[in-house]
């Protein structure tokens, strides 16, 4: 039996005083797109954040329950971030290249996990670029600013940047709530071809249409509860749960 790549079990988080999240138990697996959705404030982006361990540089935040990645744990003090963060990557929803060029901003994260040959440098980069669909919108100007680029192009390159250290995990908090529906379908066709490679996609969106096209399964949160979890389509079809189903059909949220 395979093991799943994720596996978190009843992983409650602490702000403080306040739970923001209840007893969450969910998985994903590799080659599959996961959707988290659910109202503003009821613990997406909290509960993604446990995953690459970033909510332990939040002070007097408190992660409980286990969380296993390749069946280890990785909710405890000893587990290396930085190792774990160059299999386990993120696309925010603002794009936040480096203000440094195209080329710098995804050799910059490749050199400080040890590559240092500018042959290997240059390929892994237009690799990259090319996995974001961007590599031909940018091939000609390598070495100008990120800066310079639109927001949807940012977005992209931050999604190479991600994608250059070879991630088995990519996860993404409302990465086109910035973006028009152009760039928006740009990313989500890149989406799919991340899945398809084998690599395990958790993305948080508020667009339900985007959940039903992008993802294979989805996990719906509500004011810190983790409500239902399965397939896509029989989440939206036929939801278990009243909250669910009011939720989907506008009653509230
Ligand atoms: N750094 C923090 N410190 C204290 N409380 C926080 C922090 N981050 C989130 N919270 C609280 O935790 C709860 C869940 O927030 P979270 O950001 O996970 O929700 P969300 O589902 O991602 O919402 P949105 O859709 O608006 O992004 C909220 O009540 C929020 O106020
Ligand atoms: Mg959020």
């Amino acid at each position: 039996m395979s093991e799943n790549l994720i596996k978190t079990t009843d992983v409650t988080v602490d702000y403080g005083k306040k739970r923001a999240l209840k007893e969450t138990s969910l998985y994903f697996n590799e080659g599959t797109v996961t959707a988290l959705i659910g109202p503003s404030g009821c613990g997406k982006s909290t509960f993604l954040r446990c995953i690459n361990l970033m909510n332990r540089e939040i002070p007097g935040c408190v992660i409980g329950g286990s969380i296993l990645y390749h069946g280890d744990e990785i909710n405890n003090s000893t587990y290396n971030t930085f190792q774990l963060r160059r299999h386990v990557g993120m696309v925010f929803q603002q794009p936040n290249p480096f203000r440094k060029s195209i080329y710098e901003n995804i050799a910059f994260a490749l050199r400080r996990h040890g590559m240092s040959n500018k042959d290997e440098l240059d390929q892994r980069v237009q690799e990259s670029l090319e996995a974001a669909a961007i590599w031909d919108e940018v091939k000609d100007k390598l070495n100008k600013s990120a800066y310079a680029l639109s927001g949807g192009q940012q977005q992209r390159l931050c999604i190479a940047r991600t994608l250059a250290l070879h991630p088995d995990v990519v996860l993404m908090d409302e990465p086109c709530s910035a973006l028009d529906p152009i760039a928006t379908f740009a990313i989500e066709d890149t989406i799919r071809d991340m899945s398809s490679k084998g690599i395990c996609v958790v993305i948080v969106t508020h667009n339900m249409e985007q959940a039903a096209r992008v993802s294979d399964r989805c996990a719906f949160f509500l004011l810190g509860e983790m409500v239902e979890f399965g397939p896509t389509s029989e989440l939206f079809n036929t939801p278990k749960d009243k909250r669910l189903e009011d939720y989907l059909t506008g009653r509230f949220g």
